[in-house]
């Protein structure tokens, strides 16, 4: 594995985080700091989840698409951004595997944990594959990708919807930026659906996604040494029909002091106060495509399924 993210880097990134979110108003901190073990954990745990349909439906979508996409971009290395456990991507390494094209699987993620257990356990599962795991930012370290020919960026289960619009736009400009004319962005994209079928899947019955939410209050506890007290804050999952985005917050139950000894700050949150923690940003066809043509993608293809639940999108750099 190759770490482009040392230890200093990441606490600094925090203390700079936190300090911004926390004595903003209104509050919010970015989601990756979701991600520790136990936030990948839970993540992991709410894929499983009845009422979490993006996983599921992705799978489905890419069991069918797969072949197509290894004869289409007869891939020779797959980079995965946010790879997470890696489970659906075994898909695309089975087919590009199939069609003798591929040689070598990057997979990048900012979890070190989710990272190290998914590339021991693509070790076993393709003995001749080359994986070489990158602990990284996908927002900051594109430009560390391995060169090669015929690369494929994958992006999937919807975590380009937990950027906000600005930093999509960058991303996707870095994205680009990284690729030569001709190479591969495979996109994986939750589609505007009916509320009642959104909002379940971000407050379930089971609160897994509730913890997981207020994981992030328990990282920021053990790495600045804060004393939030995590059940003293409600889990909020709320649609957004202007933005067309999930919205989890965290509500204060009673007025609250916070100290944070890491930052030498301490925040005041009133009674009710909400925490933004994620916005996770629902697309359409025409307004993706359009987002991708601005960053210097032309769309080749796209996938979904029978309820247009979830999109997949693969884009060839112009
Ligand atoms: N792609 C997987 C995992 C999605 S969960 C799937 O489809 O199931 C989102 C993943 O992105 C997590 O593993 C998290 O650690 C990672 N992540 C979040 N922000 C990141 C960032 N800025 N840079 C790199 N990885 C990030
Ligand atoms: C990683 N990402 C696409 C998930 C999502 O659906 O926005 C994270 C998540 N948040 C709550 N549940 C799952």
């Amino acid at each position: 594995m190759i770490n482009l993210i040392d230890d200093d880097d990441i606490a600094r990134a925090l203390r700079s985080d936190v300090r911004t979110g926390l004595t903003a108003a209104p509050k919010w901190l970015p989601p990756k700091w979701f991600y520790d073990a136990r936030g990948s954990a839970l993540f992991e745990e709410i894929t499983r989840l009845p009422e979490y349909y993006p996983t599921r439906t992705e799978r489905a979508v890419l069991t069918e698409a797969a072949p197509a996409i290894a004869r289409i971009t007869e891939a020779k290395t797959l980079v995965e951004l946010g790879s997470g456990s890696s489970e659906k991507t075994r898909l695309l390494l089975d087919a590009m595997l199939g069609r003798g094209t591929l040689g070598s699987f990057v997979p990048l993620d900012v979890s070190a944990s989710a990272l190290s257990a998914a590339v021991d356990s693509l070790g076993v599962s393709y003995p001749g594959l080359t994986v070489t795991g990158i602990v990284g930012d996908f927002a900051r370290h594109l430009g560390h990708l391995p060169d090669g020919d015929n690369r494929v960026i994958a992006f999937l289960g919807g975590t380009i919807g937990n950027l906000t619009p600005a930093d999509r736009a960058t991303f996707l400009a870095s994205v680009r930026q990284a690729l030569r004319p001709g190479e591969w962005l495979l996109l994986g994209a939750d589609l505007v659906k009916d509320p009642a079928v959104l909002v379940p899947a971000y407050d379930d019955a089971a609160g897994v996604t509730a913890a997981f939410n207020r994981n992030v209050l328990a990282v920021v506890n053990r790495e600045l040494g804060a004393d939030f007290d995590p059940p003293a804050f409600a889990h909020v999952a709320l649609w957004n029909p202007e933005q067309e985005w999930i919205e989890m917050r965290l509500r204060a139950g009673t007025a609250q002091r916070v100290r944070i000894p890491g930052l030498d700050l301490t925040v005041e949150f009133a009674a009710g106060e909400e925490l933004r923690t994620e916005i996770s940003a629902k697309f359409r066809q025409a307004g993706l495509t359009a987002e991708l043509a601005a960053a210097g993608f032309e769309l080749s293809h796209w996938w979904t399924d029978p309820r247009e639940w979830f999109g997949v999108v693969l884009a060839q750099a112009r």
